[in-house]
């Protein structure tokens, strides 16, 4: 890949997703583009940036952020998340709820990828809050790639993926396919009606919801910024918590060194000031 290739992609993936590719990521930019070269017979490098170039082009800079955009996730990762949104976030917006009139627990799974994060959430929401409260949960979920929201809305799990999980957490929200699709797992109606999915990218203008969230998880996605973007993206997040509403990060992604207004309260979540 020549310099100036590598500089055009570099800018243009920057510039519609603030994903930021730093020269050493020039190998994987390489084998990424190769399944997009591929789909569009593009027979070199250079061709395929005069395609991206072609205002003809129309969806392939979506499909190009697409495959530079790394998808991996998986259901209860980072597990300590969801054991205190058990232990303390549910009990505590549980308690608040009457006094604040709130008529949900309203969370936001940003960049929730393949839908396995939102997903677990949901399972946790449906388990922790009691039925007789009478207090419904609603989780709005968000990524950049129309692909993988698809995958996400779907909702369907291969048996690999799914058998890691307690027996009784594939009972509980799981149905098994049969027919076609033996070997593959569905997440149950009942929790899927309490998750919605749109296409956002999350540093391009306002998040499309008015009411204040409860919690926020935008985990495995800063890493992918730089500083400043990841400052301007914790901002935009903390604006939208209710005071004393969480945001959980990836463990991997500390908020030092960033001008932040939360408080930390545990490694990688962190908290709205209850009085802002
Ligand atoms: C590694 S996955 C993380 C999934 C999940 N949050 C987790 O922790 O397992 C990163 C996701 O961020 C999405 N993404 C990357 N840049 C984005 C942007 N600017 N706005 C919204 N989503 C973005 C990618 O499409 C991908 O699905």
């Amino acid at each position: 890949m020549r310099d100036s290739e590598f500089e055009f992609i570099r800018t243009l993936v920057y510039e519609n997703s603030r994903i930021s590719l730093s020269p050493e990521k020039r190998e994987l930019v390489v084998t990424r583009l190769g399944k997009r070269m591929r789909a569009t017979q593009s027979p070199t490098i250079g061709a395929y940036c005069a395609l991206l170039r072609d205002p003809q082009s129309g969806d392939e800079l979506a499909h190009l952020i697409d495959a530079i955009s790394t998808n991996h996730t998986f259901f209860f990762r980072e597990s300590p998340h969801f054991d205190f949104v058990r232990s303390t976030i549910v009990p505590e917006m549980l308690s608040r709820r009457v006094a604040e009139r709130w008529p949900r627990l309203y969370a936001w799974s940003a960049a929730c990828s393949s839908g396995e994060e939102p997903y677990s959430l949901a399972m946790v929401l449906q388990e922790t809050i009691p039925e007789a409260t009478n207090w419904r949960w609603h989780i709005e979920c968000t990524d950049i790639s129309h692909r993988i929201l698809a995958t996400a809305r779907n909702a369907i799990y291969h048996r690999d993926v799914v058998t890691k999980l307690s027996p009784a957490t594939i009972k509980a929200h799981f149905q098994r396919g049969i027919g076609p699709e033996d070997g593959n797992y569905r997440i149950k109606p009942a929790l899927r009606a309490g998750l919605s999915f749109q296409q956002k990218n999350l540093l391009e203008g306002e998040p499309p919801f008015r009411e204040p969230f409860h919690l926020i998880f935008c985990r495995n996605v800063m890493i992918y910024f730089d500083r400043a973007t990841q400052a301007e993206l914790v901002q935009k997040l903390s604006e939208r918590l209710i005071p004393g509403g969480y945001l959980l990060v990836g463990h991997s992604e500390s908020l030092t060194g960033i001008k932040h207004s939360l408080q930390q309260v545990r490694p990688a979540i962190y908290r709205r000031p209850p009085n802002s």
